[in-house]
């Protein structure tokens, strides 16, 4: 079987068209956000990097970007419940709190993150995620993680490219792209 790059899935050209449209969705609904208390962006690192930069100034409400990293995958597996390893004791008391996700899958990372922001008194906390695998849910989370701006809803595929990873190769690939599995990766 081979291995390594696959097939595009989203091209550059359509990532970034489908970004416009959910800055101005996003823009929409914060309208109300004054700059004395400004939206707070958080991505998640590192996989969301692109997708962040990229969003944000595309954004026409007040915004401050800031930086959370969550420790889940190795691989292509998921390596039991998701830790942070940087940004938890960010002060979120009070803000409108933005998460930007590269890829919500079993969703374990976005359930952990939000709990950890709501037990902390983000006055509200949505997601925006590039893509969604939906079929991939935990069924316990699939009524909790329910993200609020979607780029793409994508098939079970494991996907590289445009900040996602795999095992850290593939991040500056300019598209989206398929991620072809050998059947010993996917035992
Ligand atoms: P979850 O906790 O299972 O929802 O996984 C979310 C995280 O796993 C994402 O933020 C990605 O870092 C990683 N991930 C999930 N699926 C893929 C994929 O297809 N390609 C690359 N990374 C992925
Ligand atoms: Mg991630």
């Amino acid at each position: 079987m081979t291995e390594g790059v696959g097939s595009v899935l989203k091209s550059n050209a359509e990532i970034k068209a489908r970004i416009r449209e959910l800055a101005a969705e996003i823009s929409r609904d914060y309208a109300h956000i004054q700059s004395e208390s400004p939206l707070l962006v958080l991505c998640t690192l590192r996989g969301a990097v692109f997708f962040a930069a990229d969003l944000v100034r595309e954004l026409t409400v007040p915004v401050e970007l800031d930086f959370i990293k969550v420790k889940s995958y190795q691989g292509t597996r998921p390596v039991g419940a998701p830790v942070f390893e940087y940004g938890e004791t960010l002060d979120v008391r009070g803000r409108e709190v933005l998460i930007v996700e590269d890829i919500v899958d079993t969703g374990q990372t976005m359930d952990t993150v939000m709990r950890s922001f709501a037990d902390k008194g983000a006055a509200g906390i949505r997601i925006a995620t590039m893509l969604d695998k939906p079929d991939r849910r935990y069924a316990h989370l699939k009524d909790h993680v329910l993200p609020d701006y979607i780029g793409f809803s994508v098939p079970d595929l494991f996907v590289i490219g445009w900040g996602l990873d795999y095992n850290e190769r593939y991040r500056l690939l300019p598209d989206i792209m398929v991620y072809e599995q050998t059947t010993d990766e996917m035992a």
